[in-house]
């Protein structure tokens, strides 16, 4: 008996979105998506200028996120939960790829486009970025002369202040280094954390044990988290100073330093420097 065939239900139709809100969209509500997109003041009439703005204040955000994992990170590894340390380091790393993708659009300007409105930015820099300087004290890369642009905002200023009297990301990774048997010095231990964190030969020693030791050790899954947040890092540097080298020559900037080779410096120094030394020695 040949068998009929059945045709299949009519498939419901599928619920629309809702429309009628009494107030503002719940969206909106959460998003601010109104404020964001409404903060786009740009001083030239040249059309390019959108773009190097928007470019500024997307990094800002990034920033503002990779702050909030380190500072998390941070905070787990003073109470020495090292897996929720590792996760908002790692959440970080793809937060550093995000950040560092988006020079894309301002990579290759050339010198005629960005003077169509650098000199509209007068005396603004990316130096005088306080949340950048946050990433770079949590770094361990401290300096109270840092806090002086900022004096005239009382909460950045704050916030920066607190920041430079907080001990760093990496002195909560050297402290539980200490904590977990290394021989770490007091005079690392109780340094003062409102000063550049600079190298030290047992902190380096104790890389090289852990590097040498089980790949799959928590401290050594933390050694390489922090490796990938300070290559990135390293990679925004360079990128940075790629842009601006392309973007003007060797021009004065116009935060008032040499520029380029200002820029060439500070891309130089090592974030984390024994987790590299390190390795010369496993
Ligand atoms: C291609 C466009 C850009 C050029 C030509 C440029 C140029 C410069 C120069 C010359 C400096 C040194 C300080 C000065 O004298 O101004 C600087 C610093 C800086 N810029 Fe940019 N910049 C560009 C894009 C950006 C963007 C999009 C950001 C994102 C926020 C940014 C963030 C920074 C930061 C954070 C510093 C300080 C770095 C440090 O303290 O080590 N820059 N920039």
């Amino acid at each position: 008996m040949s068998q009929q065939a059945q045709p299949l239900p009519e498939a419901a139709e599928p619920e629309a979105p809702h429309l009628d809100f009494a107030g503002t969209t719940p969206y909106e509500d959460y998003v601010q998506a109104d404020v964001l997109t409404h903060l786009q003041h740009t001083l030239s009439d040249d059309p390019g200028e959108m773009v190097f703005l928007v470019t500024t204040q997307v990094m800002e955000l990034w920033f503002t996120v990779i702050v909030h994992e380190w500072e998390t990170a941070a905070n787990a590894l003073r109470s020495d939960d090292v897996p929720t340390a590792v996760a908002a380091l790692k959440r970080s790393v793809r937060e550093l790829e995000a950040l560092n993708a988006s020079w894309r659009p301002l990579g290759q300007l050339t010198p005629a486009q960005f003077n169509s409105y650098r000199s509209a930015l007068g005396d603004g820099s990316g130096f005088q970025s306080a949340m950048y300087r946050r990433m770079e004290f949590l770094l361990g890369e401290k300096s109270a002369s840092m806090l002086v642009p900022h004096r005239g905002a009382p909460r950045v200023h704050a916030e920066l202040e607190k920041a430079l009297h907080q001990p760093c990301l990496y002195d909560e990774v050297v402290h539980l280094l200490a904590r977990r048997g290394h021989a770490i010095p007091a005079s690392v231990l109780d340094r003062d954390v409102a000063l550049r964190y600079e190298a030290c030969a047992a902190v380096e020693a104790a890389w090289a044990e852990i590097y040498s030791g089980d790949q799959n050790a928590e401290l050594a899954r933390l050694g390489e988290a922090l490796s990938d947040v300070a290559e990135l890092v390293w990679r925004w540097r360079n990128d940075h100073l790629v842009a601006t080298r392309r973007a003007m020559g060797a021009k004065t900037g116009t935060g008032g330093s040499a520029g380029v080779a200002w820029l060439e410096k500070r891309a130089r120094k090592n974030v984390f420097p024994e987790l590299w030394t390190a390795r010369s020695h496993v």
